[in-house]
């Protein structure tokens, strides 16, 4: 092989083994998806139990975000988009978008970046609001459980 085309294989083989775990880390991480019902306990504190070391839960999931998702009746939102973002006013950077499924759940187990803090949008066919203070990682209801702060509820 000539010199040029061993690099170039190398070049090659670098990028599909960086491509491949990235793609690895993501399969096979657990989210939440629209129309999905295998969540469970809405409305609670999910990471009381996910993220409890050693608790039964956290063997199984290590949620890095979850949450609950209202109507403003009270019912389960199952068509929301949560997305958090590097700066406030959804700008800098995108670093996770998560969808509601039937019980209005979100959750993922992937490991993120949270850098400084993230600022999460909660969006559905009625429009958009913007928590206006940084997350950084958890559970959103452990302080959005209607007496601390509200619900997180948006039609
Ligand atoms: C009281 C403790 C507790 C709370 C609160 C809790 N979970 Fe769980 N969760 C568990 C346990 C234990 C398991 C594993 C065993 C099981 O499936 O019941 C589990 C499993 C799950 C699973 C996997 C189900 C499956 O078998 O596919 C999902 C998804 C889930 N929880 C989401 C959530 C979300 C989202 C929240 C918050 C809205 C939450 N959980 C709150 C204890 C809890
Ligand atoms: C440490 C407590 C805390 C956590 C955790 C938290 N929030 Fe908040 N959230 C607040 C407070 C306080 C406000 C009101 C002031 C503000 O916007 O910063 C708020 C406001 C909001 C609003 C605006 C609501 C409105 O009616 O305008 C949204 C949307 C929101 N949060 C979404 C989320 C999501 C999604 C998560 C999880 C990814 C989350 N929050 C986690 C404390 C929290």
């Amino acid at each position: 092989m000539k010199i040029r085309n061993i690099l170039v294989v190398t070049l090659f083989s670098m990028f599909t083994i960086a491509c491949s775990h990235y793609e690895e880390l993501s399969k096979n991480s657990t989210e939440s998806k629209s129309g999905d019902d295998e969540s469970h306990n809405p409305g609670q504190d999910c990471g009381s139990c996910h993220n409890k070391s050693g608790s039964e839960a956290a063997l199984e999931y290590w949620w890095t975000v979850a949450g609950t998702v209202f109507k403003t009746n009270g019912t389960a939102q199952k068509s929301a988009t949560i997305e958090l973002w590097t700066k406030p006013g959804k700008q800098g950077t995108l670093v996770k978008r998560l969808v509601t499924d039937d019980l209005g759940n979100f959750y993922t187990d992937q490991i993120l970046n949270f850098q400084g803090g993230v600022y999460p949008v909660l969006i559905s066919a009625s429009g958009e609001l913007e928590m206006s203070s940084a997350f950084s990682g958890g559970s959103c209801n452990s302080c959005h459980n209607g007496s601390k702060e509200p619900k997180l509820t948006i039609n």
